[in-house]
């Protein structure tokens, strides 16, 4: 996987600016501190001054040279409105509703991404997912050769022999119940960024059937997006629809899939909708030891990213690396 370091090279080599929406976090206010002694990524918080230095001083974090930006004194703001209504211009926005949208922080730190202030947003240590995604992909959008916007996580677990186990696993947060075709695109989207942290990606569409041996719509499922996504992706090696045991265990996959190439090596897990994504990483990362990065978002304009609310500072500050780094 790309260490740290390597991300940070790449940031080095093209510094970058990072929208961090709830500029008044103990949490964003730590990050922040960091990547400021940094030069090679700089924050800009979005709040009032006042509140954002008041909160920086009561929670001993130095973010002295950070750029804040508040939306009640912004002074671009009338070009903001008018791009925003543009922007949403198929659903009849008018300049009036528009000024109820922009100045919500997650709203506008989207919009300056947008506008090019920035190049690129982490949010949520307070917003909830719904609340960070949405503007993104109200106003940032899908890229043109993607039919929705996905995600996925990369989970880090250092082994003994000193080489980090490194898997992704999508979609874990976004789509709620992908059809056939929303999998394949959520597959080929987790096989590209798997590749960017190092993965040589074998991959398992999973389910609770191996290639046949249950029955039903959501087997049928598994095994039609695996098909469509081999054809999609001829030199990636795909299985599906496979079980869990089987994708990870030879022993396992010897007796179930012996013909298998991804059968007992699989590292990139494709899930058959959000309830098995978010609880099976979760599963990984507190019971098997992984970190857990993301959910990085696949397919948008810009890098936009969500946080846990749940998350730590050293959390953040790695997420404001990963999502700047990928730019
Ligand atoms: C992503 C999500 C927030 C969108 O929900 P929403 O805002 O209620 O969805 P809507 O259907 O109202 O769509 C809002 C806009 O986003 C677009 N959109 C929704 N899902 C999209 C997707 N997967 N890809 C691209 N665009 C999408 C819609 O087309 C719509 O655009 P428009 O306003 O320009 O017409 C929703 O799918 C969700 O809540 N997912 C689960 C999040 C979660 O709780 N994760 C678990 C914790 S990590």
């Amino acid at each position: 996987m790309y260490g740290f370091g390597e991300l940070i090279d790449i940031l080095k080599k093209s510094p970058k600016k990072i929208v961090l929406t709830e500029g008044t976090d103990p949490r964003i206010l730590e990050a922040s501190s960091r990547l400021l002694a940094s030069n090679f990524l700089s924050p800009i918080l979005i709040g009032n001054p006042k509140e954002v230095h008041k909160a920086a001083e009561e929670s001993g974090f130095n973010i002295r040279g950070s750029e804040i930006i508040d939306p009640n004194n912004f002074p671009e703001m009338d070009r903001m409105i008018e791009l925003f209504c543009e922007i949403r211009k198929n659903k009849g926005m008018t300049p009036e509703e528009a000024k109820k949208y922009v100045y919500q922080a997650n709203y506008f730190g989207t919009m300056l991404v947008k506008m090019g202030y920035a190049d690129a947003l982490l949010g949520g240590a307070t917003y909830s997912t719904a609340d960070t995604v949405r503007p993104a992909l109200q106003l940032i959008k899908t890229k043109p050769q993607n039919k929705i916007v996905s995600s996925c996580f990369i989970l880090v677990r250092p082994s003994a022999t000193g080489e980090n186990e490194v898997l992704a696993m999508g979609d874990c947060s976004i789509n709620i119940k992908p059809n056939v075709d929303e999998l394949a695109e959520i597959a080929e989207e987790t096989i590209h960024c798997a590749r960017r942290f190092g993965i040589d990606p074998k991959v398992a569409f999973l389910s609770y059937s191996t290639l046949g041996s249950g029955a039903g719509k959501d087997v049928d499922k598994m095994r039609e997006a695996a098909q469509k996504t081999k054809e999609r992706c001829p030199d990636v090696p795909i299985e599906g629809e496979i079980q869990f045991d089987a994708a990870v265990s030879p022993r396992v996959a010897k007796k179930k899939c012996p013909e298998s190439e991804v059968g007992g090596h699989a590292n990139t897990f494709i899930f058959p909708d959000i309830n098995a994504g978010n609880i099976g990483y979760k599963i990984a990362q507190r019971m098997g030891n992984f970190e857990a990065y993301g959910p990085i978002l696949l397919g948008l304009n810009s890098p936009i990213n969500d946080l846990s609310r749940g998350c730590t500072a050293a959390e953040v500050y790695s997420m404001a690396i990963i999502t700047a780094a990928l730019a």
